[in-house]
């Protein structure tokens, strides 16, 4: 450091980027300290210590994460004990079940915010502290693009639902209940009481939904501690495990272990693979592809289904199977589950813990095989996971989740039955006139990533009541939206282009035939080119309420279509670390 520098005679830190700061010259380091230590932070805190940030996605509006604030003072424990100095920060955070039209929404916004706020600011490091679905990949993705060491840490998922001596699932259980519930087999105080026993405690869904599946994927991608994703919310000892995470993240900027070193091609090979071995969340599709464009890393559409065709579903939880997050920790976990898919997965790739994916895992053991099963005993074949559709009416690929699924209609001829928004259809579905069978195809629409906007979890729409009453559980619906990780049904989702785009999706007419094909990945809409290019002619882009300025208009001007992840165009990509020029 310079001579010039007050207090020069000691250590600022060389190499530390927070030295810019706290270690600059004359009065800009003066003013960049003297506030700080507003915050009761004695002098020789900004002399080479590596300064941490914990981003911080706690919000009573997102309750999935409401304990995250605690959460942080472990980590803040964890990284003074290492001799680091600790800064948590709140961003934009996005709960999934408060946030219209859909949290989503929200994610490239929060990605964005919490990029901004590490490039801005002093920070050597983060901890991302996330949990509900969209939380997690927003963090990875902002911190992704700005290339500092970081560590995440999930909330853990909420213990078990339990209810009249059963247990129930987050999000799967809610479509059972309200689908019973339409269908009058349950009164409406069944319903109120299952409320409360569902989310009975701290975390995020304790079923496979998104927020498990990000959890446990960005584990195996490396960015988080091994063996901790699945560690109950409530459990302490998720809390010793951000104690650890503070002391590693003071490691890991010594070491400069930055995303980019860890979210490898490889590395994603892994998250994909794993994903399919969890049954996990389609919505998995859409982050990680998402994620892969902030570094660099090429990963396609296609890489979800071609990747996974031997790796068979181990993980038997719901919605794809039987059991909960609870059980899954205490059958082995994380690391029982890695161990047991053996070289399923790269054991080669590097992770926040310093050590490689193998060595992370060796030894590890399972201890309840109904739960995390042997390879040999699968719960679903492999090849069962998600399938990646194309044809006439989805020319940039749709998806299947095939675990979640009916086996009999993964090759389906129907008749399509088209709404063009989802409130028309709602508003059908109840009708007892609604000329409808269970070998129709339902077409929901406008449901996009710019057309409702953000690509809610609406694609897996509840069946027409009167087929419901008759008995009817699934029935093939195919749109351009998400669905819940949570939920299940034989279900096309994220076809790209979306309607509201000018995909072909826009151009179907009630009365056409359509075929799915999952075995030959095909879907195919059976109406001629030419009598499409005549449909084409006069269609025009549905008009989005509250695009006309703000955030909305942003997204819907850069969003990108689902088989890229849905990012905006320009955040694709990293700026990497980059100081600013200084204030004063
Ligand atoms: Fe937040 Fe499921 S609603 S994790
Ligand atoms: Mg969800």
């Amino acid at each position: 450091m310079s001579a010039k520098n007050l207090g020069s005679t000691h250590d600022w830190g060389e190499g530390l980027r927070s030295a810019k700061w706290f270690g600059a010259d004359g009065k800009t380091g003066f003013m960049h300290r003297s506030w700080m230590r507003s915050e009761g932070l004695p002098d020789d805190t900004f002399r080479g210590r590596p300064v941490i940030g914990i981003a911080n996605s706690w919000s009573e509006l997102t309750s999935c994460n409401i304990h995250l604030r605690v959460l942080a003072e472990h980590v803040k424990r964890g990284i003074w004990q290492a001799g680091g100095v600790p800064f948590e920060f709140p961003t934009t955070s996005a709960g999934e079940p408060l946030v219209r039209p859909t949290a989503m929404l929200l994610r490239n916004l929060m990605a964005m915010d919490l990029e901004e706020t590490l490039r801005a600011n002093p920070l050597d490091g983060v901890v991302l502290l996330a949990g509900c679905d969209k939380t997690t990949p927003a963090y990875l993705m902002g911190a992704a693009s700005v290339d500092i060491p970081s560590l995440l840490i999930t909330g853990g998922p909420m213990l078990n639902g339990k209810y009249r001596g059963g247990d129930i699932g987050s999000g799967t259980s809610v479509w059972r209940f309200t689908e019973a519930y339409r269908a009058g087999q349950i009164d409406e105080a069944a319903v109120t009481e299952a409320e409360g026993c569902m989310a009975r405690s701290q975390g995020h869904c304790m079923t496979m939904g998104t927020a498990s599946t990000m959890a446990c994927v960005s584990e195996f991608m490396g960015m988080q501690l091994p063996g901790t994703a699945a560690l109950p919310a409530n459990d302490s000892r998720r809390s010793t495990a951000a104690h650890l995470a503070g002391r590693r993240i003071v490691e890991m900027v010594e070491e400069d272990l930055r995303p980019s070193k860890i979210l490898t091609r490889e590395a994603f090979e892994n998250g994909v693979r794993a994903n399919a071995a969890l049954g996990g969340s389609t919505n998995a599709v859409i982050h990680l592809l998402a994620l892969a464009r902030r570094v660099g890393v090429e990963l396609t559409l296609d890489d979800f289904d071609t990747l996974v065709r031997d790796v068979p579903v181990i993980a038997d939880l719901m919605p794809s199977g039987r059991f909960l997050m609870e059980d899954f920790e205490y059958a082995g976990g994380t690391a029982g589950f890695a161990e047991t898919l053996g070289d399923l997965l790269h054991r080669d790739t590097l992770t926040v813990s310093g050590k490689t994916f193998g060595e992370n895992y060796a030894g590890a053991e399972v201890y309840n095989p109904e739960v995390i099963r042997p390879l040999d005993n699968p719960v679903k074949a492999p090849g069962s996971g998600i399938a990646v559709v194309r044809g006439n009416l989805a020319p940039r690929g749709a998806v299947v989740k095939q675990s979640a699924a009916s086996e009999e209609l993964l090759t389906h001829t129907g008749r399509a039955l088209v709404w063009d928004t989802l409130d028309a259809y709602l508003a059908d579905a109840d009708d007892p006139e609604l000329e409808v069978t269970a070998d129709d195809i339902l077409v929901v629409r406008n449901v996009g990533p710019r057309g409702y906007p953000g690509m809610p979890e609406v694609g897996n729409l509840p069946l027409p009541r009167k087929l419901l009453e008759a008995g009817v559980t699934d029935m093939v619906r195919i749109s351009d939206a998400r669905m819940s990780g949570t939920s299940y049904g034989t279900v096309v989702l994220h076809v790209a282009p979306e309607a509201a785009a000018g995909g072909p999706l826009a151009l179907v007419r009630t009365g056409d035939t359509i075929t799915l094909d999952v075995p030959s990945r095909s879907l195919h809409l059976h109406v001629d080119d030419a009598e499409l290019a005549a449909r084409k002619t006069g269609w025009v882009a549905p008009q989005v309420p509250g695009s006309e300025r703000g955030w909305t208009r942003l997204y819907i001007e850069h969003v990108t279509q689902a088989d890229e992840g849905l990012d905006l165009d320009f955040l694709q990509g990293s700026s990497g670390a980059a100081v600013g020029p200084q204030a004063f």
